[in-house]
């Protein structure tokens, strides 16, 4: 199942002002304490921002810099080979930092210019809501800590490197850009939450996951596969299906693994069609009925 609390360390706020980010006991930074003091320092600048304020500007650590290079190095032939058109375009017309890793401000500046999105700070898991939610108004809530140097490779939380290199030069695309923005519009319309884990899980697939056919070939728009080197080695060997929404909005996933099963639509069209149709059109009444399809099959 869909748990957020996998997916993000939980942050906790004492009495005293102190911030605490709970690494689960098999975090590759749960017995490094300058690791957790870092992530402590860093969750507690973006607690203490506020709407209209600019973004913390965290001082990163060469440390911190040496992972963004190394990703951005490991990636660069990756994505020539093994992304998607648009996502390759915008990788030019952003032109993000490869040797430093950019603040949110910075970031802002160059994909706002392109499509008008902007992104905001998270110490953590943001509730589903208001994460989604305020893709209708392209708003990206985004965390600010680099994943531990142990393991470059993969991160099981969406660090910097997720939401920038992965999202960032999608929502620098038309076309998934505009999916990451109907997504938001959907969420908006949703009241119960069950709904939203459903519209959730096909966002996972398709904008987190999602590969798709192009010129011929088996390519990723995932920003979860974009990000990740480990995982954008490993996608075109993993079993494929074809788009299915039900499937999709109620599939039970480990999301600390690399995915074993991946979404591939057979073109770009069919990806707006399918996925951009459902984030359209879907109500608590369509999804509820597509839930309830999915329930009578087992
Ligand atoms: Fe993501």
């Amino acid at each position: 199942m869909f748990e957020e609390a996998q997916l993000y360390s939980p942050v906790t706020t004492e009495a005293d002002g102190s911030v605490t980010v709970h690494l689960a006991h098999d975090h590759p930074g749960a017995n490094d304490p300058a690791y957790r003091a870092r992530r402590e320092e860093i969750a507690k600048a973006a607690l203490a921002w506020r709407p209209g304020q600019p973004s913390p500007a965290i001082s990163y650590t060469e440390e911190e810099q040496a992972v963004w290079e190394t990703v951005c190095r490991e990636l660069a032939p990756k994505h020539e080979r093994y992304a998607v058109t648009e996502y390759r375009a915008a990788l030019e017309r952003l032109a993000l930092p490869t040797d430093h890793v950019p603040n949110l401000d910075e970031v802002t500046a160059r994909v706002s210019a392109l499509s008008g999105w902007r992104y905001v700070p998270a110490a953590g898991l943001v509730p589903l809501d208001d994460f989604y939610g305020a893709l209708a108004d392209r708003v990206f809530h985004s965390t600010q800590y680099v994943r531990h140097p142990a393991v470059p490779l993969y991160t099981p939380e969406p660090d910097i490197i997720h939401e920038v290199i992965g999202h960032g030069h999608l929502l620098a695309t038309p076309t998934f850009g505009e999916l990451h923005r109907l997504a938001g519009i959907a969420a908006r319309r949703l009241t119960d939450p069950e709904n939203l884990r459903f519209l959730s899980k096909v966002f996972w697939f398709s904008l987190e996951f999602g590969v798709v056919i192009e010129d011929g070939e088996v390519r990723a728009y995932g920003a979860g596969i974009l990000s990740s080197y480990g995982e954008i080695e490993e996608f075109r060997e993993m079993e494929h299906r074809s788009l299915n929404l039900v499937e999709m909005g109620t599939a039970d996933y480990d999301i600390t693994a690399y995915q074993p099963v991946l979404y591939l639509a057979e073109s770009i069209d069919e990806i707006v069609d399918v996925i951009g149709g459902f984030f359209t059109t879907a109500t608590d009444e369509t999804i509820a009925a597509m839930a309830h399809r999915a329930a009578a099959a087992t």
